[in-house]
């Protein structure tokens, strides 16, 4: 089987940015499941909310999920949904298939992050509220999931080669192995 690395993290933490320079870094296969998704279904997000509502879309996350994990050809970094590790069994299936690397930031910066990408984003398009409370409240929400991680960064080590070279250490296994 292939190796398999999965960015996990709220929304904003950077997993696209950060995963896609990791990838090219150490040589492997980068996918975005989102936007795997999107292409799998040829459709959007936003319209996958709009016409099945969340519920709709976890499953359709969950099926996509299965379907990436059974990918044998190469070695892949995948970036995961916000919310991918905090439904069904996903977490466990994860770090059942590879190594799960939680991109921990903190509410603040994260709001901060998602004020201008809110379009994309159908959790936080129509928010009545104040999105610091809402990131907070679902942050709080997910971080049994979140900390089930093998590996969880901190905010001063999620910058793209702080886990470039974490990724490499763990490939070639020749440098202390980072905390968990
Ligand atoms: C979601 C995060 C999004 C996307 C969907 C739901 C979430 O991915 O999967 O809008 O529940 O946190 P990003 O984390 O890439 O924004």
């Amino acid at each position: 089987m292939g190796k398999k690395f999965f960015l996990i993290g709220f929304m904003g933490a950077g997993k696209t940015t950060v995963g896609k320079y990791a990838a090219r870094a150490n040589g492997l296969t980068f996918l975005d499941l989102d936007k795997y998704l999107e292409m799998r279904l040829k459709t959007t997000i936003p319209d996958i909310f709009h016409q099945y509502g969340e519920e709709g879309f976890r499953k359709r996350e969950r099926e996509i999920l299965h379907e990436v994990i059974s990918l044998d050809d190469e070695d892949y970094l995948i970036s995961t949904g916000g919310g991918t590790p905090c439904f069904f069994d996903n977490m466990p299936l994860m770090n059942k298939a590879g190594v799960t690397i939680y991109l921990d930031l903190s509410a603040g910066r994260l709001t901060d992050r998602l004020r201008h990408s809110k379009t994309k984003r159908p959790l936080i398009t129509n928010l009545g509220g104040d999105l610091q409370v809402f990131v907070h409240k679902k942050l709080m929400e997910r971080a049994d999931f979140y900390s089930q991680a093998k590996v969880i960064l901190p905010e001063e080590r999620t910058g793209k080669k702080e886990v470039a070279e974490l990724i490499k250490s763990i490939l070639t296994n020749t440098t202390d192995q980072p905390a968990s």
